[in-house]
């Protein structure tokens, strides 16, 4: 399936060949800074694939930013009548900042018909938080000692937060 964004960006399912390209990105220290995990192996990587595309609850988009691959967006759809999802999404650092989470978010809302989106991020992840404030996600939860980061091996604190319809 291909969800056309703006004459930029789009997002289609994923195809195998699309491993290198999503392993190039999740390699770089900048992308994990924020996550529990070490930059990706090509292993890693491939087991990380794998697992989401065998979940059958899981929309897995990958992004495209002028034809070239430049993030992921993953759904996980919950809940007894699966309206309710979890977000989780990574774009390449070398394609942040130009409004692709923003936008690609707001057609992910509007396109799925569900009650409640949710996510789970660091509290250190002042990027993501001001980028989900103004898509109008409200904090419900401060998780204390919610993560662990295979980087330090240290505790850290995450938010929960959500959209509701
Ligand atoms: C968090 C993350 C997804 C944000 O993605 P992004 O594409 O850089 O974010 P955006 O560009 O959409 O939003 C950032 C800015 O662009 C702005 N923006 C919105 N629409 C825009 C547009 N049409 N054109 C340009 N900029 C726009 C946003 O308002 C925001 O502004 P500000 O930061 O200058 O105040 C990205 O940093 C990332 O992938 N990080 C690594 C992985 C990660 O941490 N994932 C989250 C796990 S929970």
């Amino acid at each position: 399936m291909i969800i056309k964004i703006n004459k930029d960006i789009h997002l289609r399912d994923y195809k195998k060949t699309d491993l290198i390209s999503i392993y190039n990105y999740s390699k770089k220290k900048e992308f994990v800074k924020f996550m529990e995990y070490k930059p990706f192996t090509k292993e890693a990587c491939k087991k990380w694939l794998k697992r989401k595309l065998l979940d059958k609850n899981v929309k897995f988009y990958c992004i495209f930013y002028k034809s070239k691959l430049v993030g992921t967006y993953v759904i996980t759809l919950l809940g007894v009548k699966k309206k309710i999802c979890d977000l989780s999404y990574g774009i390449d650092p070398d394609f942040q900042g130009k409004g692709i989470f923003h936008l690609t978010t707001k057609k992910i809302l509007s396109k799925f018909n569900l009650r409640r989106f949710q996510l789970y991020t660091s509290s250190k992840h002042k990027k993501n938080l001001l980028a989900l404030k103004k898509l109008n996600f409200k904090q419900e939860g401060y998780l204390k000692n919610y993560y662990f980061d295979l980087k330090t091996n240290k505790f850290f604190d995450g938010i929960l937060l959500s959209k509701c319809k």
